[in-house]
Formats: structure tokens, sequence, C-alpha cells
């Protein structure tokens, strides 16, 4: 049996049911923050990616909102954005 396989389940199963994006870095220095859930609205997370490094975040009990600064593409269910040219 494989790694997958033998893997112990999440300890709670909300955390792995939300929607991924995808970004992807169009320059240095991009960065990621995971905003909260709930009444309170604050980063908890933040990511740096250089350019063409790609990042796949997941929306859970803890992640609401999700932030990008800096040139990227941005792939989610509801459509294709760019980010960083105003
Ligand atoms: N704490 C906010 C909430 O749970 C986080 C949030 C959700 C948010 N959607 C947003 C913040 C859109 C900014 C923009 O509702």
């Amino acid at each position: 049996m494989g790694a997958l396989e033998t893997a112990s389940p999440a300890p709670d199963s909300r955390e792995t049911t939300g929607r991924y994006i995808v970004v992807k870095a169009l320059e240095d220095g991009v960065v990621i923050m995971g905003l909260t859930r709930g009444r309170d609205t604050r980063s908890h997370h933040s990511e740096r990616l250089d350019a063409g490094e790609v990042l796949i975040a997941q929306f859970t009990d803890i992640t609401a909102a999700i932030k990008v600064r800096g040139r990227a593409e941005i792939l989610t269910d509801v459509g294709t954005v760019d980010s960083g040219h105003p």
C-alpha cells in the first residue's frame, strides 16, 4: 500500500473541502496573503513568490479571502484574472 493510502485522515474535514486557487507570479516578490474568516479580517499567513513560481492555495475554515500583491495570473472557479497592473 502506498504512502497516500496509509496517510491518516485530516483532523478536521472542513479544512480539506474548500476551493482552490492557483497563483502564478509574473514578477519577483509577489505576495499572497491568507485573510481570516469571521468577524476579524487579518492576514494569518503570507507567501512570497518569484517570477514563474506557482502557489496552489485553498479556502478553509481559517481562510476566507486571499489577497495578492504584485503581478500575477490568478486562476479560480469564477475565472482567470491578472493582478498588478492597475
Ligand atoms: N473576515 C472576513 C469574513 O469572514 C473575511 C472576508 C471574506 C473578506 N470575504 C472578504 C475580506 C472579502 C475582504 C474582502 O467575512
